[in-house]
């Protein structure tokens, strides 16, 4: 994040407030949260969007996906900063409406909601729903003529495109859980037609428009490129089947951030001008409006807002064989923590790097690797990386790039509580999640 730096002393510092005295108050594990980077990339994306977007449709809804991270004090920063809020839980939306944020701001995912969530939204007058299936579409229309109001629905669509960081794959991906897709199966009809089809017919439902969500982890405009021209191609289609237009588009989310010195994602503006171009020209092309877009950035804003914060345990050293046969040393240093707060390296062999944040050393740096301290062999947290040889207990380390898919993965494997989050907003540090307790976790085992 912007505001980390190391003090004259050598010890790494958020806002000039050194770990030691952020492990000192709030404990080890410790998710460190620069509040005030989260916003400015929060900003940023609208920023970008906004002027890229602003001839063609006058702007870009960014609606922060809070399954990256979610909290009230989140969706509250989120809300002031101008975005809206894509949820995908009866959870995430209770925690939305606690904090605050106007119903109208909401948009509601998910491949299985329940009657109760679909019901909620309904109630709430959710911005909106934005339908899996053609089986949920008719559950929506049937709990919206019950309740007596309209349910405002996007249609979420599989385009055929699915991208993941510089790759795209522009040939179908139909083969997975989410989303309607357009091509036929069995009959003439595909299930994304037949959905606009009832849609239509149905008063109950306010079809606003169209959705797509390609991948996660993305560094280039490509694969959202691709995917908008074949989302404006389907509008048309509709213009032309059914003589409307529909205003809106969302291209979802999936922007992609540095893990790693590796990893090399476009800017947001860069990315916006680019899909901009395409969706305005393939709109002229096609002879329809350009429909409101909208986007679903979560990783890009929530992501290197945060690193975690650990305390350094035992050591040991292994020889290991390298391909060629000979042998060489590996150091491992184990943490507090491991697979519960971060599944990610166990998930999707996910690569993270860490750093000695405590203090600066003159010993010299030698192959390590972080674990964490469950009962796995698998609980990695950094697989590889150079840490001073003269590392031991008591250090802190801090493994950056963690604000996104960590906390909001934490389990108590192990009988671990979850960390603490703790959010640092111009110099001043304070608790917006607090770490859980033994007792919170005993309190839930009906025999204690
Ligand atoms: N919109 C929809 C419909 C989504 O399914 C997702 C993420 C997003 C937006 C936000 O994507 P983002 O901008 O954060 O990439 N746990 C995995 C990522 C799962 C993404 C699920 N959907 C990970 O840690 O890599």
């Amino acid at each position: 994040a912007a505001g980390v730096a190391r003090t004259a002393g050598g010890e790494l510092a958020v806002q000039g407030l050194p770990v030691s005295e952020l492990a000192k108050e709030f404990g080890t594990p410790l998710f460190v949260l620069d509040e005030n980077d989260f916003r400015a990339r929060a900003r940023g994306f609208k920023q970008a969007f906004d002027a890229a977007f602003a001839e063609l449709c006058g702007g870009v809804d960014v609606y922060y996906a809070g399954k990256a991270f979610l909290s009230t004090e989140v969706a509250r920063w989120v809300t002031a900063e101008g975005l809206r809020l894509d949820t995908c839980s009866g959870g995430e939306m209770a925690v939305a409406r606690v904090a605050g944020v106007p119903a109208e701001n909401l948009s509601l995912h998910g491949n299985n909601k329940s009657v109760t969530e679909i019901s909620t939204a309904i109630e709430a007058g959710l911005g909106r729903i934005v339908v899996d299936s053609l089986d949920e579409l008719e559950r929506v229309a049937v709990l919206a003529r019950g309740t007596g109001k309209r349910a405002n629905v996007m249609l979420r669509l599989t385009p055929g495109v699915h991208a993941s960081t510089h790759e795209f794959i522009a040939t179908a991906h139909e083969d997975q859980k989410f989303g309607l897709s357009m091509i036929p199966v069995g009959g003439d009809v595909s299930p994304a037609a037949a959905a606009v089809s009832f849609a239509l017919e149905h008063e109950e439902l306010n079809l606003l428009g169209l959705h797509a969500h390609i991948g996660s982890q993305i560094f280039e405009a490509e694969g959202f490129a691709l995917a908008a021209q074949k989302m404006l191609g389907f509008l048309a289609g509709i213009k032309e089947i059914h003589g409307v237009e529909l205003p809106e588009l969302d291209l979802g989310g999936g922007y992609g951030i540095a893990y790693t010195e590796v990893d090399t994602p476009s800017a947001p503006a860069t990315l916006a001008a680019a899909m901009a171009k395409v969706v305005g020209e393939t709109a002229l092309e096609l002879g329809i409006a350009v429909p409101r877009i909208s986007i679903e950035p979560g990783r890009a804003i929530a992501g290197t807002s945060t690193f975690t914060l650990y305390e350094a345990g035992v050591r040991k050293s292994v020889q290991v064989e390298t391909g060629d046969g000979t042998l060489v040393p590996r150091r491992y240093v184990s943490v507090d923590g491991g697979m519960s707060d971060n599944a990610r390296p166990v998930l999707y062999d996910a690569d993270y790097t860490a750093v000695l944040a405590s203090r600066v050393t003159a010993s010299e740096p030698i192959i390590s690797r972080v674990v964490g301290k469950h009962c796995e062999s698998g609980d990695i947290v950094v697989r590889d990386v150079y840490l001073p040889e003269d590392v031991a207990a008591g250090d802190l380390l801090a493994v950056p790039g963690t604000g996104a898919y960590c906390w909001a993965l934490a389990s108590n494997y192990n009988y671990l509580g979850r960390p603490a989050v703790v959010a640092v907003r111009d110099g001043a540090a304070r608790a917006i999640i607090r770490r859980e307790t033994e007792a919170d976790l005993l309190a839930r085992d009906l025999g204690a």
